[in-house]
């Protein structure tokens, strides 16, 4: 009999998220429904949301073909062909226009000479826009294998002191350090799944700064409340932390925390 996880692995879809989220899913999932044939149902939309487009098969075998365009290209034509892979997902579209600003400001707020960026999904292409980016030691961690496959790909071609793993951050908080750890746009997912999970994850990180935003707009470009929301979610979760900056782009807002002296234990 094929079991659920080995079903999962086998479809072209979910197979590419990593083994710990999978199990996450099962184990949660199991014994709420009346049929395996439900439960397999249950289990496979909840992988969809958390992974989010990224388990869309199609932009990331675009995004392959579009790497193997850059061997052998100087940084213009890698920052070039970078932007359109930034462009095949809609987490990343919607900051085309503003990366470069955003960036510039968690840096001014904290000095970063390293990152952890948790959930980065496409993101670290970015790399190349980021001045002084061949000293930035930059690390990706993110759910989705084939995501995690490319970006390692990409890191090594540009020869940047980058890399990624796949991981799930609710199973194996990173034990790594860095000057600041990123989580754009992830937190609601890992909220949406466990509430506080934010908080604990924020309080185990090794990292004097974090920089967290939110998107203020849906996907359609409408105001929902969502700004409001984050707001109100960020005074209540991380009160004993100090905001050293906070601002708003196109639609995205972003905070940078940072704890409180009596807030920090140690390590
Ligand atoms: C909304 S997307 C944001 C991607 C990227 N940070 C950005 O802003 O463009 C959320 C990302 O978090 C990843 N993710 C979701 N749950 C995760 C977990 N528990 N551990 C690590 N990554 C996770 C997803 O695969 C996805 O790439």
């Amino acid at each position: 009999m094929t079991s659920l996880f080995d079903e999962i692995k086998a479809s072209k879809e979910y197979g590419v998220i990593c083994d710990e989220t999978i199990n996450r899913v099962i184990y949660t999932m199991t014994g709420r429904y009346k049929s395996d044939k439900l439960t397999l149902k249950a289990i496979k939309s909840t992988l969809r949301e958390i992974s989010g487009a990224f388990a869309d098969a199609k932009a990331l075998k675009r995004a392959e073909q579009l790497i193997e365009e850059m061997r052998g290209g100087g940084d213009e034509r890698i920052a070039r062909l970078s932007a359109e892979v930034l462009r095949l997902h809609s987490s990343s579209r919607e900051r085309e226009t503003f990366f470069g600003e955003l960036i510039h400001d968690i840096r001014e707020a904290t000095g970063f000479k390293s990152v952890i960026d948790i959930g980065c999904g496409f993101t670290p292409f970015h790399l190349l826009m980021i001045p002084g980016w061949r000293d930035i030691d930059y690390l990706g961690i993110d759910i989705n294998t084939a995501a995690v496959a490319l970006l390692n790909r990409f890191f090594e071609l540009i020869k940047a002191k980058a890399r990624a793993r796949a991981g799930d951050v609710l199973v194996s908080p990173p034990e790594e350090s860095a000057g600041c750890a990123l989580l754009f746009k992830t937190l609601p997912l890992l909220e949406h799944w466990e509430k506080g999970a934010g908080r604990r994850l924020v309080n185990g990180l090794r990292c004097p700064f974090v920089a967290i935003t939110f998107p203020i707009k849906s996907l359609g470009g409408r105001d929902v409340g969502m700004k409001r929301t984050y707001q109100e979610y960020m005074e209540r979760e991380f009160a004993g932390f100090n905001t050293v900056m906070y601002k708003e782009y196109r639609n995205e807002m972003g905070y940078v925390l940072e704890p409180r002296a009596e807030n920090t234990e140690p390590r």
